[in-house]
């Protein structure tokens, strides 16, 4: 039996009855197949597409077009989850007119059910006119890749009291302004703790730790398809790229050695039908007869 469309109602009844959220970045038709089939509570096309799927060096030169598309695919292989499409850079910044635009394409455009998108405080107003205008909105807080830059690298957030209290504030005000969870990436097991007991809405944990409403991985963290490097936040699940490459490598052996394709990997013309196309190519110009003979020729 199909499983039911997730929904915000279903999600907050699952919490409220304590189970943890479940939540995977995804990107794409053949691996949304797969969550789906795996009942993932959330899906999220993240901008880490960027670096996961595009192979950018970082989340910063992906367009709205890139999202959509892969939002698109990735909604196609998995009709049921609850489907969050990720705000790239600069198309909530610049204002809260370009934030509600380019929010209403993802749901439009791609059959999304939300957006997230990263900061706090300073984003809040963002928030707010995107949910007024009945579009849901996951904040995200702590390393905000987006931030990369301000943030001095790729690192863990809040680890001394101010920087902490500054968070914990952020996600006081994403929520007021409507936003229905918040991701929390790289802080401290214990801020994290100290925010979700303080919050009305579901916070989710990327590399946050246990006590949060929910957890996020990142899909090719999780099956070693990402080979720049492995977060410590991940849990490889199952090296898919050294499975993939073994593959790979005995395809070429295979092709190499003549042992591919097989009979049953291909099909071919009845004698009669055959004998005919030879009769049809008697006469027939022929390029070959021209031209050099192909070096290292056909078996
Ligand atoms: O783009 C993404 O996948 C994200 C996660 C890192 C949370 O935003």
């Amino acid at each position: 039996m199909a499983r039911q469309k997730t929904t915000l109602p279903a999600l907050s009844k699952k919490v409220a009855a304590g189970i943890p959220l479940t939540m995977i970045t995804c990107y794409d038709y053949p691996t949304a197949h797969l969550v789906e089939q795996a009942e993932v509570d959330i899906v999220l096309v993240g901008d880490s597409l960027g670096m996961t799927v595009l192979g950018y060096e970082s989340t910063l030169p992906v367009t709205m077009a890139d999202m959509i598309r892969h939002a698109q695919a990735v909604r196609r292989g998995s009709p049921s989850s609850w489907l969050i499409g990720d705000m790239p850079y600069m198309s909530y910044q610049p204002s809260v007119e370009s934030a509600i635009r380019n929010a209403g394409r993802f749901l439009a455009e791609a059959g999304c059910d939300a957006v997230k998108l990263e900061g706090g405080v300073e984003m809040a107003d963002r928030v707010a006119g995107i949910v007024a205008c009945g579009v849901p909105v996951m904040g995200h807080l702590g390393l905000t890749p987006q931030s990369a830059s301000a943030l001095g690298g790729f690192r863990p957030q809040g680890k001394d009291a101010a920087g902490a209290r500054r968070i914990a504030d952020a996600a006081v005000a994403l929520e007021q302004a409507g936003a229905f969870a918040i991701l929390l990436e790289l802080v401290p097991v214990s801020l994290c703790e100290l925010i979700t007991r303080r919050a009305r809405i579901p916070i989710i944990s990327l590399g946050s730790g246990p006590r949060a409403h929910g957890q996020l991985l990142i899909f090719h963290d999780m099956f070693g398809l990402y080979p720049r490097f492995k977060p410590r936040m991940a849990r490889v699940y199952a090296d898919a790229g050294a499975l993939i490459l073994d593959g790979l490598r005995r395809y070429v052996a295979d092709v190499a050695e003549r042992r591919f394709p097989q009979p049953e990997n291909c099909f071919d013309m009845d004698e009669q039908q055959l004998s005919a196309l030879k009769d049809l190519l008697r006469d027939a110009p022929n390029a070959a007869a021209s031209a050099e003979p192909p070096r290292g020729g056909a078996p």
